[in-house]
């Protein structure tokens, strides 16, 4: 159905009657209602009076009818006029409008019950049919599933008319808690009866997006894939900050507050597979699923995070905390997203935003990849880049549009009867082109994202709205990149112009880091040593220690040198590395030096693998694999996993395994002394797969031997001691808060103990280094 919230108003005569509608503003005369809602409630009766329904209209709070009153109307009293109105017909619109609007006390279950009373009442005297009851709910998401149940309980219309319950994000902090509000409030209303609002499906560029693309799709289907974008950026940069709603906030951070919700649903848009039929929600539904399970994971590696310098103190004193109280919350972030499917893998999704930043803005770019090279003539059309920008509003644009770089083709208008092709250009410059160079269209009236929603859940079309699963399925993408952050320091940026290039961000590989140094990278001045990168002894040999990420960057490094060493001296380096969780974070970090590491000259051999086929996700292989290798430019022939499955079976004695790979070690490694072993230590003290109970008789003869783990899968192969302590470089990894009590024992022990494997790892005349970061260190 064709409602816009300014549409015109020709239809006045009497018509059947379509019944009556109850529209309740729970949090009636809060900040959110008192700016968007009672507006664009108002529009919403503007536009139906006349047209067969009646309505009345009750705004809702804790306060007593005689407080409550005078507030509301004092809100009333200035709602403005829609601008097709004429001011003699607005006047007469808004008289009714007031005298069908009233403040109710909505408290407790007797005022809901109270509430519900009077709409039957009224509707039984006048003899009128319901049609539905619509609860806008505007009140802190703590209180939702009590008043679900005070709706449920008591507000029920029968069972001929719609209920609708509005309700406003935050839906939830984390997968968790999303899944426990959804319980809680499936237990009371059934899914289609609420109505989760997310306003940037009201804006109207993004509530386009879809349309854009279905109509455009013949020129845009060829160059929509990874083949031509470049890259994508979701953008919401904002000058305000968040000072006034910290005790919000500050719970929050900039990722649960637009980027889990806004910022997704508009890349959802833009890169879901178009549904058949755009106005089949279950399809658009199925679609966006589908979309957001072929999403990389994101982790820390792959975002960064700011906050703006006063927060701090905004912090302390809206949340009356101490000088010494600081808070990790980002409110800037810059996270970079990658598609795993065949259409868009390997395109950047650049996604950001910040409060405090140098201007307000949104908008969501493609950048096509250019195949030409401007010899000179740089101002010809085919020299410029080429894009799509939605642009949602501000900025040096000021409204509401979807540019196409003139290079690109000329699009067909999104929709005929409200939007118009623009071709007067100001002299501005959007996201480097001129005006001039863009086919541009918009808007023919800039509506307000509310207004638009509040007319949507008027008319049931529930696609503009967040669905449960659709709301799960994004929570479940960011979480874990959530809990991940919650211990990172986010760069400290001045706000506004001030922050420079502080904010700007870079690809690297798959990952983002900031471009450009902090001068000052201290949130908290007591812990500047914190950031630094600590050297120390620990059992008597050398150790490295630092945060997680530093230490890891910390042995990539010594990585790189001791190969450039063995590759000067020997013509190749030979690294054994392990399994387990410990160097998942080193193996992503060589993986990044793409161009400088010299994979030419490396060989990679395990030190250890379970007793699996290689292709299983149990396989230390499969991860050296999926983490490594697949990234860098080795030789096939510089690759050497053990051989745990041979006459299609797994580490069977009589197959020889150890054997074989121990041939392949004396053939190719000077000595059968390794350049470079990477240890972890498991919490058990075991190393390799050398664990207490290990059998060791013929160690001293053998490389390679097969042993038995405590846990699963049991069978597996292993380096020897005799293999470890002959290596030029042992280095040990240990992360993680888990493994500080080991840390700490291990560090009472002198020289070696049969309990724990790992203090016989005693390099003959090579060097050990244990790399240990800071919470297994300091627990
Ligand atoms: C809200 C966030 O949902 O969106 C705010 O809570 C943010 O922090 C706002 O400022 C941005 O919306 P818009 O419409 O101004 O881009």
């Amino acid at each position: 159905q064709g409602y816009s919230c300014l549409t015109n108003h020709n239809n006045h005569g009497a018509t059947k009657s379509l019944g009556h509608v109850t529209v309740v503003i729970v949090g009636g005369t809060g900040d959110l209602a008192r700016k968007y809602l009672w507006q664009g409630f108002f529009q919403l009766y503007a536009d139906q009076v006349g047209k067969g329904h009646t309505f009345s209209f009750y705004g809702g709070a804790l306060s007593t009818t005689e407080k409550g009153t005078p507030l509301l109307f004092d809100i009333l009293k200035e709602l403005a006029c829609p601008a097709e109105l004429s001011v003699e017909r607005c006047a007469l619109v808004k008289d009714q409008f007031l005298h069908l609007s009233k403040y109710h006390q909505l408290k407790t279950t007797e005022d809901y019950e109270n509430l519900s009373q009077q709409i039957k009442q009224q509707l039984g005297q006048e003899g009128i049919i319901e049609a539905g009851r619509l609860f806008y709910l505007s009140v802190p998401a703590f209180a939702y599933a009590d008043i679900a149940e005070k709706i449920n309980n008591t507000c029920r219309p029968p069972s001929e008319a719609w209920l609708r319950v509005v309700l406003e994000k935050p839906f939830g902090h984390n997968l968790y808690s999303a899944q426990a509000l959804d319980k809680k409030l499936s237990g009371q209303l059934k899914e289609e009866e609420m109505y989760r609002i997310d306003h940037y499906l009201g804006k109207q560029v993004v509530s386009k997006i879809l349309p854009f693309r279905k109509e455009n799709k013949k020129l845009l289907d060829p160059i929509w894939n990874k083949h031509h974008i470049e890259r994508i950026e979701i953008v919401l940069k904002e000058t305000l900050d968040a000072k006034g709603r910290i005790q919000f906030y500050d719970q929050y951070g900039v990722i649960r507050d637009v980027l889990q919700n806004h910022l997704t649903e508009v890349m959802t848009l833009m890169l879901m597979n178009l549904p058949a039929n755009l106005s089949n929600s279950e399809e658009i539904l199925q679609n966006k699923l589908n979309f957001l399970a072929s999403l990389q994971h994101v982790d820390n590696s792959n975002a960064v995070v700011g906050q703006y310098q006063a927060y701090n103190g905004e912090v302390q004193e809206e949340l009356n905390k101490t000088k010494d109280y600081f808070s990790l919350t980002p409110t800037f972030a810059g996270v970079v997203i990658h598609v795993d499917n065949a259409q868009y893998e390997g395109i950047p999704i650049f996604m950001t935003s910040g409060k405090a930043l140098d201007e307000r803005v949104s908008y969501a770019r493609v950048l096509f990849k250019s195949n030409v090279f401007c010899v000179q003539d740089p101002n010809n059309v085919q020299c410029k880049s080429k894009q799509i920008i939605f642009y949602l509003g501000h900025g040096t644009l000021q409204y509401p549009a979807i540019l196409l770089s003139k290079n690109l083709f000329k699009p067909e208008l999104v929709s005929s009867g409200d939007w118009k092709e623009v071709t007067e250009y100001k002299d501005v410059n959007v996201l480097g082109l001129q005006l001039s160079d863009y086919y541009i269209q918009s808007p023919v009236t800039p509506r307000e994202a509310y207004c638009e929603l509040i007319s949507h859940v008027f008319f049931g079309r529930k696609d503009s709205f967040i669905s449960a699963e659709g709301l799960l399925a994004s929570w479940e993408f960011w979480t874990p990149l959530l809990e991940g952050l919650s211990r990172v320091f986010p760069r400290v940026y001045p706000g506004g112009v001030d922050n420079g290039n502080l904010l700007n961000f870079q690809l690297k590989g798959h990952q983002v880091a900031f471009s450009h140094e902090a001068l000052v990278n201290v949130i908290n001045p007591g812990a500047e040593d914190n950031f630094q990168v600590m050297q120390g002894k620990y059992r008597s040999s050398e150790m490295v220690s630092a945060w997680a990420q530093e230490l890891v960057e910390r042995l990539a490094s010594d990585l790189l040198l001791a190969a450039e060493e063995a590759i000067r001296e020997e013509g190749q380096f030979h690294l054994a590395l392990s399994g387990g969780s410990s160097p998942v974070a080193l193996l992503r970090a060589l993986a990044l030096n793409l161009y400088t590491f010299p994979w030419r000259n490396t060989h990679i051999w395990q030190v250890d693998e379970r007793c699996v086929p290689h292709t299983e996700s149990g396989s230390n292989f499969r991860s050296i694999h999926d983490l490594l290798l697949q990234h860098i430019r080795i030789p096939y022939f510089n690759i050497h996993p053990m051989p745990v499955h041979l006459t299609q079976r797994l580490c069977v004695e009589e197959d020889g395994g150890p054997t074989l790979y121990e041939k392949e070690i004396k053939k190719h490694v000077n000595g059968s002394s390794f350049h470079y072993i990477l240890l972890g230590v498991g919490q058990d003290g075991h190393t390799a797969s050398l664990f207490q109970d290990t059998k060791l008789e013929n160690d001293e003869e053998n490389l390679v031997i097969l042993t038995e783990s405590p846990n699963k899968p049991h069978q597996r192969m292993s380096l020897t001691f005799t293999a470890i302590n002959r290596a030029r470089r042992v280095g040990v990894l240990i992360m993680g808060k888990s493994k500080h009590e080991l840390v700490s024992q291990l560090s009472r022990i002198k020289g070696e103990s049969s309990k724990y494997p790992i203090t016989k790892v005693q390099p003959k005349s090579g060097t050990l280094i244990w790399y240990i970061d800071y919470d297994a260190l300091l627990g």
